[in-house]
């Protein structure tokens, strides 16, 4: 009683991404920053953060290659932005056996229609035309992702917006095991990005979510002619063809950016002649204002976030090596704290015959006359 009390007090964050491309601009808004800063804080008891390989294979049967290649990618995006190994713990999900019996004994507590009823599940079975033939192992990711979760204890799960389905599931399944066997686990919280504009980035090209499928997002890794181009080639309001034509802000993936990434002192230091985005603004939809002028400042804001991360990116990939052994270590730690819970877990499912020692003198009476 006593224990968990204590444990609950806690506060444990873990949360994930699936290696399948690098990291951009979208992921850094919409939580890496979020990341670092929680991790500054020094708020918290443990930081876990995840690459979900496992998870990523669940849809990538065919094609194990392209996971392999990418957590070496993912786990330099994280170190660039400034995640730190000595401050959180960055784990490989398929080197964590425990994750996967976990899984195995969950599953028995959820239903094939709560699956069904999964909202992101039910969108990313369309997305991915997998309607006539769903992989078993995709169609129960997420209870495998409430292993993730569980494994480590964690109450606090920071996610984008599409993840909280997922959050719901786990929790539905820690009351339901706690209800079932003993109350072992704990019930996740997620938090969310603060502002809209970081909930969905949406891409270059004006498609409402940057994503790698749709090759219209700006990379961490990124060069610098590369974001150039990209941002010079950003899709604006098209009808704002003369400088002198009212513009108009919204669905203008320029201001969206700007929105997320653009402070005061950006203005201050790129384009004095504003105070700030509401004033620039209102001169592009009033006319008079150029997108040239606006895409320069959002690239002047831009280079000013990604030029530190590709310095650092740059050391890290110089130290390949380094990487692999801080996740094998990232691993390693994981290994520890989620096989002691999946003890527990066992412990409170009874299927610890071994350690019973009644079970076992029970049975020894049942035999013995
Ligand atoms: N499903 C998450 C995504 O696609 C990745 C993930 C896997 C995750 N396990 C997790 C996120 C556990 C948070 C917690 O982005």
């Amino acid at each position: 009683m006593k224990e968990r009390d204590f444990m609950t007090n806690k506060k444990i964050i873990l949360t994930g991404d699936r290696p399948t491309g690098r990291l951009h601009l979208g992921h850094f808004v919409g939580s890496l920053k979020n990341r670092v800063k929680l991790q500054n804080s020094g708020e918290f008891d443990k930081m876990f953060i995840m690459i979900a390989d496992a998870q990523a294979l669940t849809d990538n049967a065919d094609n194990p290659e392209k996971i392999r290649e990418n957590i070496i990618e993912v786990a330099l995006d994280y170190l660039s932005v400034g995640l730190d190994p000595k401050k959180v713990t960055i784990f490989i999900q398929s080197q964590v056996s425990a994750l996967t019996e976990l899984t195995f004994f969950y599953s028995n507590l959820v239903t094939v229609s709560r699956l069904q009823r999964n909202p992101t599940v039910k969108n990313e079975i369309k997305l991915r035309n997998f309607e006539a033939n769903i992989p078993v192992g995709f169609f129960t990711y997420p209870i495998s992702q409430a292993a993730d979760i569980t494994a480590f204890k964690a109450n606090i799960v920071p996610v984008g917006e599409d993840q909280l389905p997922m959050i719901e599931q786990t929790r539905e399944i820690v009351r339901s095991f706690n209800r079932t066997y003993e109350s072992v686990l704990i019930e996740p919280t997620a938090i969310l990005p603060e502002s809209e504009a970081a909930l969905r980035l949406p891409g270059i090209d004006g498609n409402a979510k940057m994503s790698k499928s749709l090759g219209n997002g700006i990379y961490l890794a990124d060069s610098k002619e590369e974001v150039k181009r990209k941002i010079m080639g950003m899709y604006t309001d098209p009808n704002h063809i003369h400088v002198e034509d009212p513009g108009n802000t919204k669905n203008n993936p320029v201001f969206t950016y700007l929105e997320a990434f653009a402070n005061e002192q950006d203005f201050k230091n790129f384009l004095p002649q504003y105070k700030n985005l509401d004033e620039l603004k209102a001169h592009y939809e009033k006319g008079g204002l150029g997108d040239m002028v606006v895409k320069k400042f959002l690239l002047a804001v831009i280079e000013n976030i990604l030029e530190p991360i590709r310095e650092k990116r740059n050391y890290y990939e110089k130290r390949i090596d380094e990487v692999y052994k801080m996740l094998k270590d990232g691993s390693d730690k994981a290994n520890v704290v989620a096989n002691e819970t999946l003890n527990q877990v066992k412990n409170a499912m009874k299927i610890n015959y071994f350690e019973d020692k009644e079970l076992i003198e029970k049975h020894i009476q049942k035999y013995q006359e």
